[in-house]
């Protein structure tokens, strides 16, 4: 969508994985859906420098809203887990230099059985702009697959006629993925900065890998229809939850990178591990995820275990390409997978060579030369992640270019 937002993939925190819809907070008072829990993860963002690198937003999911509209038929977030209000949460976020986004469906109700907005969508996106709500995930529960092309475009419309930027996600593509002869991203695009289209994603290695599997399938569609304004969507990042090693961690950031997706965490920051915030906070990493070029990197290679990623970032000039590059080790069970990867043999082809460094060990290689290779050892559900400037168009670091002019 071309309203100026999204130009990178949105990058924050939001509840839905970690926390579900919770809602008994006297079992669960730190983990239930109400408002501490959303400024605890602002606090978070914050005193964690997680801001510093790029989170700017936190996200709620469902279940925040009453269970009936008000008597002007007004959306009213729940008064007991809400106290203050969605405006003044939208307050506290801002007042952290940070961003605010909600959740609604299209439908009659949302996934979790709270008031849709079908037939109340002009008074819903006034309520967002007038809570100051800067991001919509707009769901498709409850809804006829055939209105999707309606309502999302309505959507859209409604919240352009408010005047305010909001950033819009729409799940419309997830609720066809028994038609993907009706999804056609050309379209979404156009009215949606970014859309889920797979299941959700829970933590476990399994989903992860069932959602890289979908979108190694389907990568010829997804890639010429991503990119500044409009990205695919794999869903949340599980990172530091129970059931996710640190392996699998990199792997999870290592692939959302390749592909410019959106890195949105859903996660508890108050209690998660220095290795795992290592993992999210990685400056190289989410570099490669953030290039402006937003490209989506492409699944090159594969074998029963292994996937070989290639994405062209910045600095590039025509033909002229930089690289990042990961292989993935899908297997979780058997032990360290020992890989001898030319460059050449994964199209880093150019004879002047690329100045190459290691993202997750934080070493540069030097320049090497499209005959050149790398050994790696890649641990069970583990990941190797490169990223390889044309030598041509390197600035060394720490020199500078001085102009005499
Ligand atoms: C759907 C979405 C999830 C989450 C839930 C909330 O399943 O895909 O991301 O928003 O609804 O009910
Ligand atoms: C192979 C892999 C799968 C998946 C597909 C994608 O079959 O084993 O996991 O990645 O390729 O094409």
């Amino acid at each position: 969508l071309d309203n100026g937002l999204g130009r990178t993939p949105p990058m924050g925190w939001m509840s839905w994985t970690a926390f579900y819809c919770e809602i008994d907070c006297v079992k669960h008072p730190t983990g239930c859906i109400n408002e501490q829990l959303y400024k605890d993860m602002a606090d978070q963002l914050v005193s964690g420098g997680y801001d510093k690198v790029g989170y700017k937003s936190v996200h709620i999911d469902d279940c925040w809203s009453e269970m009936e509209r008000d008597s002007h038929g007004i959306l009213v977030a729940n008064k007991t887990r809400f106290p203050s209000g969605m405006k003044a949460l939208a307050k506290y976020m801002h007042d952290r230099g940070l961003k605010f986004g909600i959740y609604e469906d299209y439908g009659t109700k949302t996934c979790g059985g709270y008031p849709g907005s079908y037939k109340h969508e002009k008074v819903d996106a006034q309520t967002f702009a007038a809570w100051d709500v800067d991001y919509l995930k707009l769901d498709g529960c409850n809804i006829d697959q055939a209105m999707m092309p309606i309502g999302y475009p309505l959507f859209e419309k409604e919240l352009n006629e408010t005047g305010r930027p909001i950033m819009y996600s729409c799940s419309w593509p997830a609720y066809l993925i028994d038609h993907p002869e009706l999804v056609n991203y050309n379209l979404i695009g156009k009215y949606c900065n970014t859309w889920r289209n797979f299941d959700d994603i829970n933590s476990s290695w399994k989903s992860i890998i069932s959602i890289i599997s979908y979108y190694d399938k389907m990568q010829d569609k997804h890639i010429p229809t991503h990119g500044p304004g409009k990205w695919h969507d794999p869903d949340m990042l599980v990172i530091g939850n129970k059931g996710i090693t640190l392996d699998m961690s990199i792997s999870q950031f290592t692939v959302w990178c390749i592909w410019s997706a959106p890195l949105i965490m859903s996660n508890d920051l108050r209690i998660i591990g220095d290795s795992f915030k290592d993992v999210l906070k990685n400056k190289e990493a989410i570099k490669i995820n953030q290039d402006p070029l937003g490209i989506m990197g492409r699944l090159i290679k594969n074998s029963t275990d292994i996937g070989v990623y290639v994405k062209q970032i910045t600095p590039s000039k025509g033909d002229k390409k930089s690289f990042a590059f990961a292989y993935l080790n899908r297997n979780e069970k058997e032990g360290y997978k020992r890989i001898e990867i030319q460059l050449a043999s994964i199209g880093l082809t150019d004879p002047a060579g690329y100045y190459v460094h290691d993202i997750w060990s934080h070493v540069d290689l030097g320049l090497l030369r499209s005959g050149d290779s790398i050994v790696v050892s890649i641990a069970p559900a583990g990941s190797v992640f490169f990223r390889a400037d044309l030598a041509s168009l390197h600035q060394p670091k720490g020199k500078r270019r001085y102009k005499f002019d």
